[in-house]
């Protein structure tokens, strides 16, 4: 006999969505259970992003899980852009009425929500194998899992998918009530970890002849880098050497900056793709963030926007289990939808206009320079990829998905 367990919302993967979401519903008075694959130290290691949009920031401290990315995420005012061996700063702070972006890793906010969430009592199931949702068409679908060895069953008023791209929330789906649209990108990134002091305050995107790299930071102490390498790309074949060699190359500006050198501490090529599958809802399932959408992370959006659906989704359950209405959940995914397309094309614009191209033309590379060129010469043109930067307004107010404005 499975183990028989209730809650309103049933929550599937303990990512940067699934435990924002579990947080505004407990701040609401909302249950929740999440049930996560792996274990706890294997969510919280996971190397990934590390940009937080302003809207973001002021989640986290609105929610009352802000003092981690207060005292140790670094603020950043502008950011630089570096083609033709020069740097030209974009003062983002300046273009959008003080607006900035906040570094801070994505592991850092993982494990900041994962105290909160242990702080609260509410469970938090790691290492939940066989993991199936089931019933989606009627009102009380249910999360199947073993734990420990035994078999539970989890019935819910409604289930989140937050189980990122390789869930299995999105495919429980029947294939005909999704579209999906995908692009992907014939180059992935190879990142590093460096124990080395950031050379420059700010990130600093390069286009170079030998392709696109990335200068970005962690801390005080630890610096983080990427280029631009083929998809397939096998970590093996790059040396800690080569490594350095190559991003020297391509980071280096014509004035002398580089980036310090200091010991890799982790190494690994990540694959490029823009990916969105709508509607985000399939009767009483609601997917959010990585489960729904991925872009590429020339823009640092994924985290950002994982964080505006589960605001937007904590609305509609809210309004749901406080007053009884359906409308915010009709509405979720079209409202979601506007802004992770907007993510969409911001992002594959970042990423067109910063990478070569294996089939790119003379003309092409001419045309990305101006791109470029009145990119960092153009105030109006500096203060739209400043407005995207920072992020868009949010789609929902706090208030309206009880927290304090
Ligand atoms: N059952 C339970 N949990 C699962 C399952 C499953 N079958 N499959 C995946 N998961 C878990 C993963 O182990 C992971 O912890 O779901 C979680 C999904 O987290 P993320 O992939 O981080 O996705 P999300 O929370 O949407 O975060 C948004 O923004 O910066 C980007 O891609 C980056 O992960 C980031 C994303
Ligand atoms: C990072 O610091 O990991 C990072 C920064 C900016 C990006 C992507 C990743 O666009």
């Amino acid at each position: 006999m499975p183990a028989a367990l209730e809650t309103q919302v049933g929550i599937v993967g303990a990512g940067p969505a699934g435990l924002l979401l579990a947080h505004l519903l407990h701040l609401n008075g909302i249950d929740s259970v999440i049930v996560e694959r792996r274990d706890r130290d294997y969510v919280i290691d996971r190397v990934r992003a590390g940009v937080l949009e302003q809207g973001t920031v002021d989640l986290l401290m609105a929610m009352g899980v802000g003092e981690g990315v207060r005292s140790r995420g670094l603020r950043h005012d502008g950011l630089y852009v570096s083609f033709k061996g020069q740097r030209h700063r974009v003062d983002l702070a300046d273009l959008t009425g003080g607006k900035a972006i906040t570094v801070y890793g994505q592991n850092e906010v993982v494990r900041d929500l994962i105290d909160a969430r242990l702080e609260t009592g509410r469970p938090l199931y790691f290492e939940a194998d066989r993991v199936a949702v089931d019933g989606l068409d009627s009102d009380r679908p249910v999360i199947r899992f073993d734990h420990d060895g035994q078999d539970h069953e989890l019935r819910c008023g409604f289930i989140a998918g937050c189980d990122g791209f390789r869930g299995i929330c999105r495919p429980s789906i029947p294939a005909a009530a999704l579209n999906v649209y995908e692009r992907t990108y014939p180059f992935g990134w190879l990142g590093i970890l460096a124990e080395a002091a950031p050379a420059c305050e700010e990130l600093v995107y390069t286009l170079h002849d030998r392709g696109f790299a990335l200068f970005s930071m962690r801390s005080p102490t630890v610096t983080r880098l990427y280029f631009q390498v083929p998809p397939d790309e096998s970590i093996d074949k790059w040396s800690d050497d080569a490594i350095w060699a190559e991003m020297l190359t391509r980071m280096t500006t014509r004035d002398g900056w580089a980036p310090n050198v200091g010991r890799i501490i982790q190494k690994g090529v990540t694959p490029m793709r823009s990916f969105v599958a709508a509607p985000m809802r399939h009767g009483r399932l609601f997917l959010a963030g990585d489960a729904a959408h991925i872009v590429p992370p020339t823009g640092a959006k994924g985290l950002n926007l994982a964080a505006s659906d589960v605001l937007v989704l904590a609305r509609a359950f809210k309004g749901f289990y406080k007053c009884g209405r359906t409308d915010w959940l009709d509405e979720y995914s079209a409202v979601c939808e506007r802004r992770v397309w907007k993510a969409q094309r911001f992002s594959w614009w970042m990423t067109s206009s910063m990478h070569r191209f294996p089939d790119e033309t003379a003309f092409d590379r001419q045309r990305q320079i101006a791109d470029l060129d009145y990119l960092t010469s153009s105030r109006a043109a500096m203060t739209s990829l400043a407005e995207q930067y920072v992020g868009l307004p949010a789609e929902v107010s706090f208030e309206s998905a009880g927290l304090p404005q």
